[in-house]
């Protein structure tokens, strides 16, 4: 797998920019180079000079010292690759118009999202500037230092980081398939801080999505949501589910009709005051998203007796629900927004897609990508529902009960 978002750092003269133009020659299509340098003086000029030569006929050179978000934006539509030139020196650029740390750090997050929601792969070269010994002046540490967290901050976000050390490229992270293979081999019993948070940042930051933009999905990164679905639990291990991937366009308008059926029919059982706000709410993005999946559940899988199933029969349907939740947190953490569409006639969903009798179709869900997670459920910001205070959710021992000796410390961000 290509990574789609490319850091390469290090020292002066490691070999950064031939490594950045090697990886983008590879590409056919629209090359670009969005070089941040200000030609100043005359050795500046020259360096240009030399590099733009370097680069060949077939790039197409962007200087933005101070705003290289508009050329990402702008390129991105039609770029196949885009070679950022660099990091550091746009950071200074900033610190030469006075803008404070606080404002720079903003402007960078700004790039990043830009360069990860763009269509085409961004590579973006940096220096490691915080090796050497502590500068002497406050302008040139201040500078050490937010170049240093800058990069941080790209990393943790980029696909793949790239430390050029004496014109070797040592990758230092990936998000190639082959890592994901080595994260199903590890054996470690305990998870380290950065994973737990990981975890709880894909379950705390998941959200309902209705809004989508145009972005397509990567089909690996899909494959790593459906494989991460696929991998929840089920009664007696039946993995009752099929996910039905859907982007044919017409197929998309019949389910969006028959929301809109379904909604309206929903919409009259409500109490005059409700109707209004129920009109107000955006409830689907099924024409907005390029992909649309129906999670279903096959209970005839395995046959009529499935260990542990006997006893309480909706386990199946359970079970499909676990891997919904499991798709729904790792399309939180690849930057997927999912949305899930209940409003809909069940047995209309089952003639438009074919699906047969006695197969139930649990879920309807939109995916893309989306301008903003929502902070709050949307249905939270719009005086629908509130969240319910956890304490008033949990018993002790008996239906309504009270401690007795035990008793959960509820997070205070809960
Ligand atoms: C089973 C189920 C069905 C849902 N159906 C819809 C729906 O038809 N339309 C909609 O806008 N949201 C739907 N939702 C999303 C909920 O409104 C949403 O999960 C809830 O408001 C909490 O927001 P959050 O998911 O952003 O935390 C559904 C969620 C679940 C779990």
């Amino acid at each position: 797998m290509l990574n789609k978002t490319i850091l390469i750092t290090g020292g002066c003269r490691s070999g950064k920019s031939r490594q950045a133009l090697s990886i983008a020659d590879k590409f056919s299509g629209r090359k670009v180079f969005l070089a941040t340098a200000e030609p100043l003086d005359a050795e500046m000029k020259e360096r240009i000079a030399r590099h733009q030569q370097e680069r060949g006929k077939d790039w197409i050179t962007q200087e933005e010292p101070l705003d290289p978000v508009v050329v990402l934006k702008e390129e991105g539509k039609q770029a196949a690759v885009i070679v950022m030139d660099c990091l550091t020196l746009w950071v200074s650029n900033m610190m030469m118009k006075n803008m404070e740390r606080s404002a720079i750090l903003d402007k960078l997050e700004t790039l990043i999202d830009a360069c990860v929601r763009t269509h085409c792969t961004v590579i973006l070269i940096t220096n490691e500037v915080g090796a050497g010994i502590v500068p002497g002046n406050e302008l040139s540490r201040n500078f050490r230092d937010i170049a240093g967290d800058a990069n941080q901050k790209v990393a943790s976000r980029f696909d793949q980081v790239v430390h050029m050390v004496s014109g070797i490229p040592v990758t230092i992270k990936s998000a190639s398939n082959d890592a994901f293979e080595k994260l199903h081999d590890e054996s470690a019993h305990e998870f380290s801080p950065q994973k737990k948070q990981g975890l709880y940042e894909a379950i705390y930051k998941r959200r309902d999505i209705r809004h989508f933009n145009s972005s397509p999905i990567d089909p690996t990164v899909l494959g790593r949501v459906l494989d991460a679905a696929h991998h929840a639990g089920s009664v007696g291990f039946m993995q009752p589910w099929n996910f039905l991937v859907i982007n044919d366009q017409k197929l998309k308008e019949k389910v969006a009709y028959n929301f809109k059926e379904a909604s309206a029919t929903a919409a009259v059982q409500l109490s005059k005051d409700r109707q209004q706000l129920y009109k107000s709410l955006k409830l689907e993005g099924i024409l907005d998203s390029p992909i649309n999946i129906c999670v279903t559940c096959d209970s005839t899988r395995f046959g009529p007796n499935v260990l542990g199933r006997d006893t309480i029969k909706e386990t199946d349907l359970f079970s499909t629900c676990c891997a919904i939740q499991n798709l729904w947190l790792a399309a939180r953490a690849e930057g997927l927004a999912v949305g899930w569409v209940s409003i809909l006639s069940q047995e209309q969903l089952k003639k438009d897609l074919e699906i047969p009798g006695h197969v139930f179709p649990v879920a309807y869900l939109c995916l893309g990508h989306t301008d903003e997670f929502y902070k709050k459920p949307m249905l939270e910001s719009a005086g629908w529902a509130n969240r319910t205070p956890l304490e008033k959710l949990i018993y002790y021992n008996t239906w309504k009960g009270n401690p007795q000796g035990f008793s959960v410390q509820i997070p205070t961000q809960s």
